[in-house]
């Protein structure tokens, strides 16, 4: 069973951002899966790696949008995305170091919670700002 089950309520409305959530959700799933099955040191790099790639990727592609749209509330975005690029790059350094598979749970339930609660408050008080301006 994924440690994350998406459901609508988690949508923010627009496709785009939906399916990137999506993506990011489906990597801290496997992730879970892989620390659960005892997976090895390579395997869970790899897997590190790709979480703060496409995490900052999306980040990046939301930030785009605050510039293109003019969005007034982009600071305070712009800051909790920083904070979390920063979290997630201490615990990717401090997995590696010390290899630690209760670090990685850690970090898996820390980034179920903290992403589970940006896309409910921060990215769908954004997402409706672009929905009034007519983005679909
Ligand atoms: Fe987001
Ligand atoms: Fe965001």
């Amino acid at each position: 069973m994924p440690l994350i089950e998406w459901c609508d309520q988690y949508s923010v409305g627009l496709e785009i951002f939906d399916s990137e959530h999506k993506k990011l959700v489906a990597i801290i799933n496997e992730l879970h899966d892989s620390f659960e099955r005892g997976v090895d040191r390579s395997v869970a790099e790899h897997a590190l790696d790709e979480l703060v790639e496409y995490t900052v990727t999306h980040f990046g592609h939301e930030e785009q949008y605050f510039e293109e749209w003019g969005y007034p509330d982009k600071a305070a975005h712009v800051i909790s995305h920083q904070q979390l690029r920063g979290q997630v790059l201490e615990y990717r350094a401090s997995v590696l170091a010390k290899g630690g598979i209760e670090m990685a749970l850690e970090l898996i339930v820390f980034l179920r919670f903290w992403l589970l609660g940006h896309i409910m408050s921060e990215d769908k008080k954004f997402c409706q700002f672009l929905r009034d301006k007519g983005l679909r």
